[in-house]
């Protein structure tokens, strides 16, 4: 078989068939095949696309290229979760700790910041001790006796997509609905969970900027899902603004207990509480309605934060965050922004606000890999709420005054403020089965 040939039929539109493409993901895994060849056919997929079985096939030679975990120690049926990333997103932190109160397994490997968006690893590696690093024996039986467990990817899992998102990021072939879809679902399958919830993020503050790309992409992990046996769902969500009031890793842990604690209630907890009633029914813990009164029951009485406590202490944490969030690393400096005119918050440009939190040091970038677990900003108004003239706005967090003056003045731009409300969309767009 030639490479050069299956670059030749991509860009014709002639599919692969299995075959085919595993001799592509095998080839380049073992470095067979050179990075211009497969930089090639990456590009050839993004100009022309792959057919849904083409993609079945490429995500399943992905997931074949290392290890695949075993999760039947567990005992159970276990639900995994992906969000395809978004500003504000802590719903794992959230969802994990509620399904595991109302009897759920979550064994969780998540990621890092990519980009604009944050990563639930540094939002746990914010509090005090919290070990993502386990070994797989620990996770087992972390999640078999607490019902959920999140660390890192770790071990030999999916190595070809190690090596493909890495040739994508330098060749502007990240961009594939195909290509993401196989990137995201061979690491979800290596995972090896039963069920898998997937949280497909539409809008500004997402990779997926409409309604529409967002559906095409998760029909097709649904379909990816399906083909290898796994039961899988997709929802649609918006993401036009931040996930709640705060931005920023350590601000988002204490925002969870807060929540958790029934001190604060916004859309991100009704999202928190959608995708965990799904995940339950998945789970086969009863239908929507009696799965969404477990969810919030796992809130409203406190379950969900003994869990969440549990899950700290198992790995390493230190569990009186839970008590008193203030022991989260702080900023050294924080400046707060009031509003120079009344009226309603009608929109808040989510990457804008994501690249004003890279800034203030709550992300990775080129050249700086350390975080500022501290950094970030917590919204007193988000949008639909009405805001005075001089009420505060939003308080940035940073590590010096001259950090914070930059982000607030890009955070105050990227705020809308008008006499009327706007039409509130709803969070979830659509459910795919
Ligand atoms: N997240 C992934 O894991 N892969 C992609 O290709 C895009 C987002």
């Amino acid at each position: 078989m030639q490479t050069y040939e299956l670059i030749q039929k991509t860009r014709r539109l002639e599919p692969l068939c299995e075959e085919e493409i595993r001799f592509l993901v095998e080839g380049f895994t073992k470095g067979e095949i050179p990075d211009y060849m497969m930089s090639a056919w990456l590009m050839a997929v993004c100009c022309q696309g792959l057919t849904s079985e083409e993609t079945v096939s490429l995500t399943l030679a992905m997931r074949d290229s290392g290890e695949c975990l075993d999760l039947s120690p567990i005992g159970a049926v276990t639900a995994d979760k992906h969000s395809t990333g978004g500003i504000g997103d802590k719903t794992t932190l959230l969802i994990a700790p509620i399904a595991a109160a109302c009897g759920g397994y979550v064994p969780k490997m998540s990621g890092r910041g990519l980009g604009f968006t944050g990563g639930t690893i540094d939002k746990l590696e914010s509090i005090p001790g919290f070990r993502t690093n386990l070994e797989l024996d620990e996770f087992l039986e972390a999640t078999r006796k607490t019902g959920c467990c999140i660390i890192t990817q770790s071990g030999n899992l999916t190595p070809a997509d190690k090596k493909l998102y890495a040739l994508r990021n330098l060749t502007a072939t990240v961009d594939s609905i195909p290509l993401i879809c196989s990137s995201i679902m061979s690491k979800k399958l290596a995972l090896g969970a039963d069920c898998i919830l997937l949280d497909v993020k539409y809008g500004s503050g997402a990779f997926m900027k409409t309604p529409e790309d967002a559906e095409i992409l998760a029909r097709l992990m649904v379909e990816v899902g399906k083909a290898a046996g796994k039961k899988c769902r997709a929802v649609i969500t918006d993401m036009n603004a931040p996930l709640g009031a705060a931005v920023g890793n350590a601000l988002e842990v204490a925002e969870v207990i807060r929540m958790l604690r029934g001190e604060v209630r916004n859309s991100l907890t009704d999202l928190a509480t959608s995708l965990s009633a799904q995940m339950l029914v998945m789970s086969g813990k009863g239908d929507i309605v009696e799965c969404r009164k477990m969810a919030e029951q796992a809130i409203s009485s406190g379950a969900a934060l003994e869990k969440l406590r549990i899950m700290i202490g198992m790995q390493g944490g230190e569990r009186r965050v839970c008590d008193d969030p203030s022991l989260l690393p702080q900023a050294a400096c924080q400046m707060t922004v009031k509003s120079e005119s009344r009226g309603f918050v009608t929109a808040i440009q989510s990457e804008e606000i994501g690249l004003a939190c890279l800034g203030l040091g709550a992300g990775r970038t080129a050249g700086r890999s350390a975080i500022d677990f501290g950094a970030g900003v917590e919204f007193a108004r988000t949008v639909g709420d009405f805001v005075g003239q001089g009420d505060p706005l939003f308080t940035v967090y940073g590590a010096n005054a001259d950090l914070c003056a930059d982000a607030a003045a890009r955070i105050r731009r990227a705020i809308t403020i008008k006499e009327a409300p706007a039409v509130q969309r709803p969070m979830i767009h659509k459910i795919i089965e």
